[in-house]
């Protein structure tokens, strides 16, 4: 089996930065690059939040390019409740051994994926601004890609409002631009990550790697329950992004179907929401043809949360 190449746009975040460790750790794959964009919180801070979660990792070798400081459309949404006025609130602040690379995350993506077509990995945990804008720059890289899987959306309740998630709400005109391409998008929704909370016993088990990389983890992770205690009634905090990560590396611990997806862009109470119509729904609602639904796109219903955390741990240790 070829070692898969993960490209990874996204906006850390304590889940993204946990994202970033298990692709950069694991052994299943080979992480070739970050990029960052604007979203849980500004630029500037998940750029440094990027280059400090490297930092910790020892993975210096692996570029960190800086995209997008603002959705393509509407002004900026961050979620500072749930990261921190930091954007990374909880481990005392790493101060990152590098600079980000010089050039632009979309220059990147787009640079990666089509100098090596059907080689990458293009995985998003953030906002899509800067895959809308590469997809804008060169439309080929909808062919060009290996797969393509987002944390983002939800079939069923949002997390931002009633219906939407939060990286669709923050761009969702960028959100209709990257459905609407001709590939298929892997979706990991809430409705997913939400089967997946990190027990303290999960947690303990991280801390008690005794590492710099699992001290860390351990602290993002208290942070997170935290806020989440906080503002929900989820005692174990989702960790929502490295679920993306992880269908890259193991699918078979999702069960996942075939969909139509479009981006609700002009609701009132449902804008940033993204509307799923699963292909097995055999009998459309009376009076609605969805014959001409293209259900091309692939959306978990499902997660092996006991693989997952063992793959996350499995990859912290190797970054010991
Ligand atoms: C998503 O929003 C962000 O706050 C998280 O990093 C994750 O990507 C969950 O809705
Ligand atoms: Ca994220």
């Amino acid at each position: 089996m070829t070692t898969k190449r993960i490209l990874l746009d996204c906006d850390p975040g304590h889940d993204d930065a946990i994202a970033i460790l298990l692709a950069a750790g694991t052994t299943r794959a080979e992480l070739v690059g970050i990029t960052t964009v604007a979203g849980n919180q500004t630029l500037d801070k998940t750029t440094r939040n990027a280059l400090a979660v490297a930092t910790v990792g020892r993975i210096g070798d692996i570029p960190v390019f800086a995209g997008h400081d603002r959705p393509l459309v509407r002004p900026l949404r961050t979620a500072p409740r749930f990261h921190g006025e930091s954007g990374l609130d909880g481990p005392s602040r790493i101060v990152p051994d590098r600079d980000a690379s010089s050039g632009h995350a979309v220059d990147f993506i787009v640079e990666s994926v089509m100098s090596s077509p059907g080689d990458v990995s293009l995985v998003a945990t953030g906002p899509l601004t800067n895959v809308a804008a590469a997809l804008r720059r060169e439309p080929r890289v909808a062919q060009a890609v290996h797969e393509f899987v987002i944390m983002g959306g939800a079939y069923g309740p949002g997390n931002v409002t009633q219906t939407a998630e939060f990286n669709i709400f923050v761009d969702p005109e960028a959100a209709a631009i990257v459905f609407g391409a001709p590939w298929s998008v892997t979706m990991v929704t809430l409705d997913v990550t939400h089967q997946a909370g990190c027990t303290r016993h999960v947690q303990r088990r991280i801390e008690e790697l005794g590492t710099p990389v699992g001290g860390f983890v351990s602290r993002l992770l208290e942070f997170y329950r935290g806020a989440y205690l906080r503002h929900t009634d989820l005692s174990d905090p989702p960790v929502h992004d490295p679920c993306a990560i992880a269908y890259v590396l193991s699918p078979e611990i999702f069960e996942t179907r075939s969909a139509a997806i479009d981006v609700e862009l002009t609701g009132r109470w449902t804008a940033g929401t993204t509307v799923v119509r699963f292909a097995e729904a055999r009998e459309p609602p009376a009076g609605r043809d969805l014959e001409h639904l293209d259900p091309r796109h692939r959306v978990p219903v499902r997660i092996d949360s006991e693989a997952l955390y063992e793959l996350i741990i499995e990859a912290l240790r190797k970054l010991a």
